[in-house]
């Protein structure tokens, strides 16, 4: 099958392109800076450079590219940009696109995760046969968001009560490639991380993982999204379908504490 994987360089899109090709199939990846990856595209989503050229001779279109940290070409990039893409993949005859969003995102307010669900009605259109998934946060992911949160010298200040399920993007990355070698199946069962954990907890184990010596403290966010991440509105408590939780990811990573 020959499959292009935009974010194909991203934290999840890196595991598809290698899982795809260890079992035989061809990925292709859009990027805006493809220097250095192989059987690469240059393209932008925000302009819709390349987008023709990414597809062509493609059967499948994983869609794991966002501007997850742009904020300000997030419409571009995920809403003008998914809407290019699948004007070019139904162009070019391709049989189905996959889409990778977020658990939850119907049942918080917060503004990246209205642009997903915005990104989600226009692959809902149908322009091209569809599957959506969507997943919990990635641990990589909740490093980041740590790191974030680690701004002020010898202090992590996390909002203590916020409810997340990490995942591993290697155990999502591998459903994303079944979905995709498969028929289209509309919008599908949510893939969740094998624990829901407190954001306090995921922070004094990543602090002792890195040996990291701050003063953790409860941050309070006057947000009404803050509120509902603490109600877990970000979590699929019905679908705990990964294996590997936060301390193992951990552990493998930067040993054992
Ligand atoms: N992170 C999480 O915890 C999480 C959880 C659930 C679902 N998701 C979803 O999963 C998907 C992948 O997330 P991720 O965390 O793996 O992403 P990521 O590591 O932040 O990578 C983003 C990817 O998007 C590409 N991209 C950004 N702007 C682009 C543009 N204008 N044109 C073309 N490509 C562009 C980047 O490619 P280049 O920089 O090479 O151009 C990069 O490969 C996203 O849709 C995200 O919403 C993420």
């Amino acid at each position: 099958m020959n499959v292009l994987v935009t974010g194909g360089t991203g934290i999840l899109g890196r595991h598809v392109v290698m899982l795809l090709r260890q079992s035989g199939h061809r990925a292709r990846i859009l990027s805006r800076q493809p220097r250095g990856h192989v059987d690469a595209v240059q393209g932008d989503l925000r302009t819709g450079t390349g987008l023709t050229k990414a597809v062509g001779g493609m059967d499948v279109i994983i869609h794991a590219a966002s501007a997850t940290r742009e904020t300000m070409s997030r419409r571009g990039t995920d809403l003008r940009g998914t809407r290019r893409l699948l004007a070019a993949a139904r162009e070019a005859n391709i049989r189905h696109v996959v889409y990778v969003s977020i658990a939850g995102i119907d049942r918080v307010s917060f503004g990246y995760y209205r642009t997903k669900l915005a990104a989600e009605a226009i692959v809902r259109e149908g322009m091209v046969p569809w599957s959506i998934l969507r997943a919990t946060q990635f641990h990589r992911y909740v490093e980041i968001l740590l790191t974030g949160f680690s701004r002020v010298p010898g202090v992590l200040a996390v909002p203590f009560a916020w409810k997340i399920q990490p995942v591993e993007a290697r155990e999502v990355a591998r459903r994303v490639v079944d979905i995709a070698l498969g028929e289209p199946g509309g919008m599908l069962p949510d893939f969740g991380g094998p624990e829901i954990r407190d954001l306090e907890s995921l922070a004094r184990s990543w602090l002792a993982a890195r040996k990291y010596r701050r003063r953790l403290i409860n941050l309070w966010l006057p947000f009404e999204y803050s509120r509902q991440f603490a109600e877990g509105r970000l979590t699929t408590p019905e679908h705990k379908d990964g294996m590997m939780t936060f301390d193992q990811y951990l552990a493998e990573k930067y040993g054992q504490p």
